[in-house]
């Protein structure tokens, strides 16, 4: 028997992609388009910029995936959209094109949370039981939360300041690397020295599990100032992206630990922490967390690194979750720049808020 197929759509950025997925895992179409050409210019990526590129490339690309898939979008049982957190203008032309395919063809539309797919990609790579520790590391986004199941989450802890990614980034910027920073910091990281240049853990050593990286960025910028010429050679480069690294590896593992502490309480016998979202897509956290796993007994579990970067394949996994518990969406339901996991959460303080 044919089983659930579903289309997915994501735009929440600066990745155009479509996917087709089966729930049987098997990914039948996963194409990305990013638009790293067309932000270049501007040194980031420019909401407008990226809208209008979403508008130009997503009708063909959907094409292209429903040819890959060999599918017509009559035998599709759904389809699924990032319907936020992100642009706003991005998100738009994500979801409308999605409405229309689903009222055109009479299929459920799914409008997923993009942090979602990010939370449960890796159900899709794998058979994996709930619950879990997930550490969520992405470009706008770090969070630990418990993933009880779909659509329940408690968030245990997130960013005061910078996301992890945004932070790979701006010192990926400062050391004249290329954008996205995160792989380019990470190959510049493979012949440094990770202990010449001593940068600050934030929040290494405290109570809970919420994240600071705006103090490790300000000190990766001292550093490159203080350098003589005031800018680094290859060899600086290459260590300041291996300090950078392991000074990030620390913290994420320091507070990665206290959430572990938190979830034995919780599930005693769940010993599963997962790792996802476009900075799990690296190699050297990647080992230290799994080092870290096994200290305290757990396994980590991380998808392949083409499912923990943006892509479409897994909003359409999350789709084809979601169909399954009954759950769709009507066709006015709204994109949402912001959209917690957990909207029960605690505020974080920082950002003007007081603890
Ligand atoms: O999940 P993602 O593709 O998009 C968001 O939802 O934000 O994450 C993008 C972020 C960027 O900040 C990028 O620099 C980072 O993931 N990233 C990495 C690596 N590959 C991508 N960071 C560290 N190491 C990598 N290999
Ligand atoms: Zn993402």
């Amino acid at each position: 028997m044919r089983g659930v197929i579903v289309l997915g759509i994501e735009t929440t950025c600066d990745e155009t992609a479509a996917a087709v997925v089966a729930d049987d895992r098997s990914v039948r179409a996963n194409l990305v388009f990013s638009q790293l050409a067309e932000h270049a210019p501007y040194g980031g990526v420019v909401p407008e910029v990226a809208a209008r590129a979403h508008l130009d490339r997503l009708d063909g690309l959907i094409e292209d995936a429903m040819a890959e898939a060999a599918l017509g979008f009559a035998e599709l049982d759904g389809v699924a959209v990032s319907a936020g957190p992100g642009l706003i203008g991005g998100l738009l032309v994500g979801l409308m094109t999605a409405k229309a395919i689903a009222l055109a063809h009479r299929t459920p539309l799914l409008a997923v949370n993009h942090l979602e797919g990010h939370a449960l990609s890796v159900r899709l790579s794998e058979d994996l039981q709930f619950p879990y520790v997930l550490l969520l590391v992405t470009g706008g986004h770090c969070q630990l939360l418990i993933v009880r199941g779909v659509a329940e989450y408690r968030r245990l802890g997130t960013t005061l300041d910078d996301a992890v990614g945004e932070a790979f980034d701006k010192a990926a910027k400062m050391l004249g690397l290329g954008y996205p920073g995160g792989p380019a910091i990470e190959r510049a990281a493979q012949s440094g020295d990770a202990t010449r240049f001593p940068l600050p853990r934030p929040l290494k050593g405290r109570a809970g599990c919420h994240f600071s990286f705006s103090g490790l960025k300000t000190a990766v910028r001292r550093a490159v100032e203080t350098l003589p010429g005031g800018a680094p050679g290859a060899a600086e480069v290459a260590d300041l992206a291996a300090s950078f690294q392991a000074a990030v590896g620390d913290v994420l593992c320091d507070r990665t630990a206290n959430a572990l502490a938190v979830f034995r309480e919780e599930a005693p016998g769940a010993r599963r922490l997962v790792v996802a979202g476009g900075v799990a897509a690296n190699a050297y956290l990647r080992t230290r967390l799994s080092e870290l796993a096994d200290t305290y007994g757990f396994d980590l579990i991380a998808p392949p690194a083409a499912l923990c970067t943006d892509n479409a394949a897994m909003i359409a996994w999350a789709g084809i979750e979601r169909l399954g518990l009954g759950l769709r969406d009507e066709l006015s339901c709204p994109a949402r720049a912001r959209w917690p996991l957990d909207a029960d959460a605690p505020p974080a303080p920082g950002a003007g808020v007081k603890a």
